[in-house]
């Protein structure tokens, strides 16, 4: 593994095709490299580029870029339905579901289609990438790379080392980054890493108001983002993020503190997320997003 070697010129693989996987894509493909987009789900990885192209329209209609630079994006950016199909790429970013086991059966199923000199990302929130590295051939060309949603417009960007990674792979990571106009910090390998880890009060207080019959959604997001400065209220951006995806975060970070109760899951929450309320992605959340949807009961 040479990590010197990633530049615009690596073809990138994005395996998960959801909210952030659709964003890196986009995001990777505007940096000028040839992108392969995966989903296990078929149609997924085509229906993310449908969403993409319709973004990249939009960029260009508010002047944010030409015309040629969105053709050119779009024509670099291709969804595959086999992960066989990934083979030649020197970078894979994943962002599927954020559970462990998953996540190391992809990398493991990885290591046999990439060359050994690719370089595995995991765009986890919270899990530990030492646990993702696990059962490897070659832990050590695994990394954290976590993204921020949207993944096309957030700066920031976390850069996490497990024990087995390479450290040479964190300085190409920040040129990687920088080169695709983020901002990389580097973050310890802890549970939900620094900013995920901050913000889990941010959203457990504000479930608890909601438990405690306080306040209703709608007025804490609105005292928030109005009185408090904030860009969004915890419970518009739990939808944008995913209820579910929030929860998994929420549990990921529970269990690796050995149930700390500050992170205890809410089961308001847990309620949404069985109903299939997943927020903005499935029109309704802690908040409504389509016409004639009846409200949430909580
Ligand atoms: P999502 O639910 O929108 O998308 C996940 C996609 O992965 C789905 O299309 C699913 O079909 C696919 N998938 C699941 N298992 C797969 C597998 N084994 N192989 C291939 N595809 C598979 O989820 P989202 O929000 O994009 O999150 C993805 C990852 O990114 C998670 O690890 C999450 O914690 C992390 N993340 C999420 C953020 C957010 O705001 N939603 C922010 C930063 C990181």
């Amino acid at each position: 593994m040479n990590p010197k070697t990633l530049d615009a010129t690596t073809r990138v693989a994005v395996i998960g095709a959801g909210s952030m996987g659709a964003g890196i894509a986009q995001l990777a493909a505007q940096a000028g490299h040839e992108v392969r987009l995966f989903d296990m789900q078929p149609g997924a990885a085509v229906r993310a580029l449908e969403r993409i192209a319709a973004d990249l329209d939009g960029a260009v209609q508010r002047g944010r870029m030409t015309a040629a630079e969105r053709d050119g994006a779009r024509e670099r950016l291709v969804a595959v339905e086999r992960l066989e199909a990934l083979e030649g790429c020197g970078l894979a970013i994943e962002a599927i579901v954020e559970k462990l086991e998953p996540k190391q059966q992809l990398f493991r199923q990885l290591e046999n289609v990439l060359g050994a000199q690719a370089v595995l990302a995991t765009n986890t929130s919270s899990i530990s990438v030492t646990a993702v590295a696990q059962g490897l051939q070659h832990p050590q060309r695994l990394i954290g790379l976590h993204f921020f949603n949207p993944a096309t417009r957030m700066k920031l960007v976390e850069i996490i080392r497990g024990v087995e990674t390479d450290p040479a792979l964190v300085p190409a990571l920040h040129a990687l980054s920088q080169a695709w106009g983020k901002t990389p910090v580097d973050a310890p390998n802890a549970p939900g890493f620094i900013v995920n880890r901050v913000a889990r009060p941010y959203y457990a207080e504000g479930l608890r108001l909601l438990a405690e019959r306080v306040a209703p959604a709608a007025a804490v997001d609105k005292l928030l983002r109005e009185a408090g400065g904030f860009a969004m209220g915890p419970f518009e951006l739990m939808d944008l993020i995913g209820v579910e995806v929030n929860l998994s975060v929420t549990e990921s970070v529970f269990q690796a503190t050995a149930f700390d109760p500050r992170f205890a899951p809410s089961l308001i929450q847990q309620e949404l997320v069985r109903s299939g309320r997943f927020g903005r992605k499935s029109g309704q959340g802690f908040h409504r997003y389509g016409a004639d949807v009846p409200a949430p009961q909580v």
